[in-house]
């Protein structure tokens, strides 16, 4: 029996796990993302791109190809899509596991001032004039061209698109992961008072908190969207685990 299974990737967990699933003879793994890198990362399985169009054109496809799973392991601010997932399921009764990595927590030494969202953020730098790390991804830059008295270093994975680049900034383009000691330099070089990040969790991000830590720069730290109450796994390892134990259940219902 084939077990087919659908995950919505964009993540480093969405990649390993399609990783360990596509080994396996007993399971057809689809991963999709949403188109918005033009040279994605070569992935194991089976690679689809470009959104469904709503939860109703999820729920379509997962109908049309057969997923008998799916596997919500987006980033944890892709609020929309995991809203879309959760319709789809309960449009369709299909299976879904959501593989979030948990948030991070502040520590001894972190100066944190937690906000809701990008506007907020923005309007948390003040009118004083500051140098900013802005390192938030490209599609919310635009937000603080809102906010042009300070200066900014934005970093990215791709180009912003010139029109929403606050006035006076510096433009990085890097994919991490990033060391601390690098962190540490790059805050040093651009003279940066302030950082701004999501609470991404995880690892591959986190080495420009520490470094915030090291030299005493405060972090206006951006909240997780709201969680849509699907049950969450934190690691590839855990929804290795509930995937196998679903997979029991359906071998036993087709009488496999
Ligand atoms: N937001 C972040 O900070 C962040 C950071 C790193 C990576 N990513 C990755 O970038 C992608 C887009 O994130 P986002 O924050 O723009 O999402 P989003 O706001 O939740 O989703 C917007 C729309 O993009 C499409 N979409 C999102 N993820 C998709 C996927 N994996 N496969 C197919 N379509 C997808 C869906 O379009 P339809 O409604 O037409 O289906 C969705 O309604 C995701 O794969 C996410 O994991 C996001």
């Amino acid at each position: 029996m084939t077990i087919q299974i659908l995950i919505l990737g964009g993540t480093g967990e969405a990649r390993r796990l399609a990783e360990s699933l596509a080994g396996r003879g007993d399971v057809r793994v689809v991963t999709s993302l949403a188109g918005r890198t033009s040279a994605p990362q070569a992935l194991a399985g089976e690679m689809r791109i470009g959104g469904f169009g709503g939860p109703d054109g999820l729920a379509r496809y997962l109908q049309s190809e057969g997923i008998d799973l799916l596997i919500d392991a987006t980033h944890p601010f892709a609020a929309r899509m995991a809203r879309n997932a959760a319709q789809a399921v309960a449009e369709t009764g299909i299976a879904l596991i959501t593989l979030m990595r948990p948030a991070w927590q502040p520590v001894a030494g972190d100066d944190w001032r937690i906000v809701a969202g990008m506007a907020e953020a923005a309007r948390m730098l003040g009118d004083r004039p500051r140098r900013v790390f802005l390192a938030i991804g490209r599609q919310e830059v635009g937000i603080f061209a809102g906010a042009p008295q300070h200066h900014y270093v934005v970093r990215s994975v791709e180009s912003v698109e010139p029109g929403h680049m606050p006035p006076d900034a510096a433009c990085i383009l890097a994919r991490g992961p990033f060391s601390e000691g690098d962190e540490i330099a790059l805050l040093r070089q651009h003279r940066c008072d302030i950082v701004i990040a999501k609470n991404s969790g995880g690892g591959a991000t986190y080495a420009k908190i520490a470094a915030a830590r090291a030299l005493g720069l405060p972090v206006i730290m951006i909240d997780r969207p709201k969680p849509t109450g699907v049950a969450t796994v934190a690691s590839v390892e855990e929804a290795t685990r509930l995937i196998d134990r679903h997979f029991s259940g359906l071998s036993e219902k087709r009488g496999a």
